[in-house]
């Protein structure tokens, strides 16, 4: 076997493993260099008896080659990934059309009234809005698209960041004259994340929250201590929503807002998942909307944080 090459130390070291245990051992698509080319086979290793089944006398190798079932599947892989990247522009295209014809339409309107300062300085103002609507989608849809770039994890305080986020939104949470609670299980909650990206995430739940409470409503953050996560959860008062929507929510470019982008909870769940390799999820409560995020909790805990 070791003649064949490298690759079958390994097959060689399992036919004897095979022997020990007396039991036939099985892999699939295992990859053997050939002349330089790679082949992908199902190996068989099968203990073999002498006649009264009494004594081992060897084992049985049999390689099947599946190199082409590998290959279409790899295939089919690459196809599918293609569809989705389809998708995914035909999306971005829908997405930018519409700011796109608005922009024109009123740069149409501005030419008619070029002599009205009334009008002029309106059709500007709607102009300027809509290229920041579309400056909006663009940076969100590149954000959602990066590949995720080398992280800087610290250990921070994840109190700290949400009172960072509160204050930035803060004028809306007055505009609408919310009730904002924060409850916690300790002034101090070490994660350990990318700050930056992990604002990003609380921002785009405050943000929705925010949205979706009623003038005169109640939003609750709590973050709490588990056996071996941290949980940050972020409820609003308001409709709950169904359980056909509630499918949809992280999906990419799902909105039911007029001016929404649909891409703010999709973030999220890359960051809060692929990035952090925590959770992220939404639970209807009887008279509101809440979305959870787990995070893993720190081994070790550093005895000062900022
Ligand atoms: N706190 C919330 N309460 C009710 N609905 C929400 C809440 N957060 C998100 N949603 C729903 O999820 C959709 C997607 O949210 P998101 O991905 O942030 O995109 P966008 O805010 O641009 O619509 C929203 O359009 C809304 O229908
Ligand atoms: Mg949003």
């Amino acid at each position: 076997l070791r003649a064949l090459g490298p690759e079958f130390e390994d097959i060689e070291e399992m036919a004897f493993q095979a022997m020990r245990i007396k039991e036939e051992i099985t892999l699939s698509n295992y990859l053997i260099q050939v002349g330089g080319r790679e082949r992908y086979y199902d190996v068989k290793i099968t203990p073999f008896w002498d006649a009264d089944k009494l004594m081992l006398r060897g084992v049985i190798i049999t390689l099947d080659d599946v190199t082409e079932r590998v290959s279409l599947e790899k295939e089919r892989k690459k196809q599918e990934k293609l569809a989705a990247l389809g998708e995914m522009a035909a999306r971005v295209a829908h997405e930018l059309r519409n700011p796109i014809s608005v922009l024109g339409g009123f740069i149409k309107r501005l030419e008619k009234n070029a002599d009205n300062p009334e009008a002029r300085e309106r059709y500007i103002n709607i102009i300027k809005d809509e290229i920041l609507r579309l400056e909006n989608i663009v940076n969100e849809i590149l954000d959602f698209s990066r590949e995720p770039r080398s992280l800087e994890f610290t250990y921070f305080n994840i109190n700290k960041l949400i009172n960072d986020v509160y204050i930035l939104l803060e004028e809306k949470v007055r505009e609408k004259n919310i009730l904002f609670n924060f409850e916690t299980d300790a002034e101090e909650i070490t994660v350990y994340a990318e700050y930056s990206r992990m604002k990003q995430v609380i921002i785009n739940l405050l943000q929705n929250a925010i949205e979706a409470t009623p003038k005169d409503g109640k939003i609750l953050v709590e973050t709490r201590i588990k056996l071996d996560k941290i949980v940050v959860s972020i409820w609003n008062e308001g409709t709950p929503i169904d359980k056909e929507t509630a499918e949809k929510l992280f999906t990419p470019f799902f909105t039911t807002k007029v001016h929404g982008t649909g891409l703010g909870l999709a973030i999220c769940k890359k960051i809060v998942e692929d990035e952090h390799k925590g959770k992220i999820y939404h639970e209807s409560t009887e008279d509101g909307n809440k979305f959870v995020v787990e995070l893993p909790k720190p081994e070790v805990q550093p005895s000062s944080v900022e």
